[in-house]
């Protein structure tokens, strides 16, 4: 039997696993209660695998076996890997809304990676707030840091052809409110949608967030793709796993790699592959742990010259399955050659060029050439402004329709979501296809939490005359899996005094995407007298995790971070507590 004498290497984990006396003995006793022998305490790195599976998310209830994947990669390459949960945010299950709760995620994990042992941490995350909450995480602390994001759903196959998911519930929805489709039919079909472990397998906000990953350079070449259960999610696992202890041993940390070129390269690949406008709130509030100068403008900026190159629902027609088989993100970004930092760095070791620089495309129905795009430059989400939003509002033209870029019309304005549905399928609900529908109360502190509801369904007497999409404007965001003309995360928001808050039904609005901007067509004097009479409302909460997000949190043209949380506080340890 092997004693071993605990070793101080200096690294991080050896201020624990390495202390003599009884701060170590006590340190080591315990974990050694889970039947580890003494040699995991030799001075080796203790790389903490941070897991948000819960049978309560079940984009993310495969992850407990990803780890162990990736525990095997670790033990391969001399670390000791200790598997913890983090906070697991099921996008279709939590209210009011899972984003509430990023924030809460991002923090819970930081602080778990910051008080324990670990010398570098392993993130596993799949749907859609857990990538970003925990890369937010990563972030703060400033450990060395990998990304496995649980890979998408197969396709969902309806009546002989795919369905994605998402995607093709608001489609449903639609077809219900106009009699094209049975409850019985419904129920059906959503059992033929999500056939698989996984997240959302459309070009969604989970897909979106694990290329952004990928891109970012925090994930293995072709791990945003690979199907959850194909074998080769566990290979890449694995791999991680490996790549995790020689970051710890050559010291690169999220801030080496999530730099200012990075967040550009994410930016030029969410445009090419027609990513959600979630990616927008996400990725700032990334930065924002960083210090990275980001700012709503770069997202239009960057995107402007960028063709959409993946034909994916839901602005397209495949899904994340034909994305993977046809190349994968590696393909896309070879394509994009120097639209890219390709000298950024990445969890490789190597660079982004280096990286991409051999990946084939096997489908081009899939994934098109720079020069024959899927959809022209300038297709991706563009950044809006005017009186309606001072500080700014996005709308994703490729998943918009064409006609209504350059649009006028009678605002019919709701106080909410809710109000809306109530009379969405009033047969004499005063609508034309001009009417700009507006829901508002719904941003990061109205609602609370800024809840994807932008996107409300056509009211069903327009949809009976074949109307199909209409313009909608929100202060709350859209599901990455939607579409139609939607004005999104206008800022600030109707709750914290923006503008939105003064818009009256039968007022007159103007949108123009080429010239990016939202114009809410009443004179200044009328606006003055409105604000006048408005009042906020009352805040949602008055204690707990609620009543403190609302009063810190921002506004979505920052990220909607926590004011406190916004940037980091490093990995040094705290004093001995006992
Ligand atoms: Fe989890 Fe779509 S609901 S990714």
């Amino acid at each position: 039997m092997t004693t071993g004498n605990p070793v101080n290497t200096g690294k991080r984990s050896a201020q624990w696993f390495g202390a003599t006396g009884r701060a170590g003995m006590n340190h080591r006793a315990w974990m050694r209660s889970q039947g580890f022998t003494s040699e995991v305490f030799d001075g080796r790195p203790v790389i903490g695998i941070a897991t948000t599976w819960s049978e309560l998310a079940p984009c993310n209830v495969h992850l407990h076996r990803v780890a162990e994947s990736v525990k095997r990669g670790v033990w391969q390459s001399g670390g000791f890997p200790l598997e913890f949960p983090a906070m697991a945010l099921g996008e279709t299950l939590l209210r009011p809304t899972a984003m509430l709760y990023r924030n809460l995620l991002a923090m819970e994990a930081e602080e778990l990676i910051r008080a324990n042992p670990l010398d570098g941490v392993v993130l596993l995350s799949g749907c859609d707030k857990t990538t970003p909450g925990l890369l937010m995480a990563a972030a703060s602390t400033g450990l060395p840091a990998i990304m496995v994001t649980g890979g998408p759903m197969l396709s969902g196959k309806y009546q002989g052809t795919d369905v994605g998911s998402g995607t093709a519930v608001w489609r449903w929805e639609e077809d219900l409110l106009a009699g094209r489709m049975t409850q019985e039919e419904c129920a059906f079909a959503e059992g033929c949608m999500a056939r698989s472990n996984g997240h959302c397998m459309t070009m969604g906000t989970a897909s979106t967030m694990a290329s952004m990953a990928e891109a970012l350079g925090m994930q293995l070449p072709y791990s945003a793709t690979w199907p959850a259960v194909d074998a080769r999610r566990y290979e890449t696992a694995q791999r991680a796993g490996q790549v995790i202890v020689d970051l710890v041993n050559s010291g690169l940390t999220p801030a080496d790699i999530m730099t200012r070129q990075a967040f550009e390269n994410a930016i030029r690949v969410n445009a090419a592959i027609g990513g959600s406008t979630n990616a927008v709130i996400h990725l700032l509030a990334i930065a924002g742990r960083l210090g990275v100068p980001l700012k709503l403008d770069d997202f239009d900026a960057l995107a402007r010259d960028v063709p959409t190159l993946v034909n994916l629902q839901p602005s397209g027609k495949y899904l994340m399955e034909d994305f993977c088989y046809a190349g994968g993100l590696p393909a896309v970004m070879r394509e994009l050659g120097d639209l890219l930092h390709t000298d950024a760095l990445t969890v490789t070791g190597a660079s982004v060029g280096d990286n991409v620089k051999d990946a084939p495309c096997w489908n081009r129905d899939v994934i098109f050439p720079l020069d024959s795009p899927f959809q022209p430059a300038g297709s991706g989400t563009a950044v809006l402004r005017g009186n309606l939003a001072p500080n700014g509002a996005v709308v994703k033209q490729s998943a918009a329709s064409p006609r209504l870029l350059k649009h006028r019309g009678r605002a019919l304005v709701f106080d909410s979501q809710e109000a809306y549905y109530q009379v969405a399928t009033d047969p004499e609900l005063d609508v034309d296809e001009d009417t700009v529908l507006v829901i508002r109360y719904c941003g990061p502190k109205g609602y609370p939490g800024m809840p994807e509801v932008a996107n409300v369904p056509v009211p069903a007497r327009l949809l009976k005359q074949g109307v199909t999409d209409i313009v909608r404007i929100c202060d709350g965001r859209m599901s990455g899996t939607a579409y139609g003309t939607v004005v999104l995360h206008v800022a600030p928001e109707a709750a914290a005094g923006g503008p939105l808050a003064l818009v009256r039904t039968g007022d007159w609005i103007s949108l123009d995407v080429p010239s990016r901007t939202l114009t809410l067509e009443v004179p200044d004097e009328e606006l003055t007298a409105r604000r006048a009479g408005w009042t906020a409302p009352p805040p949602p909460a008055s204690r707990g995790w609620t009543w403190l997000y609302t009063q810190h949190v921002g506004q979505a043209d920052t990220g909607a971070d926590l004011d406190f949380l916004v940037g980091g506080s490093g990995a040094a340890v705290g004093r001995e507590g006992h």
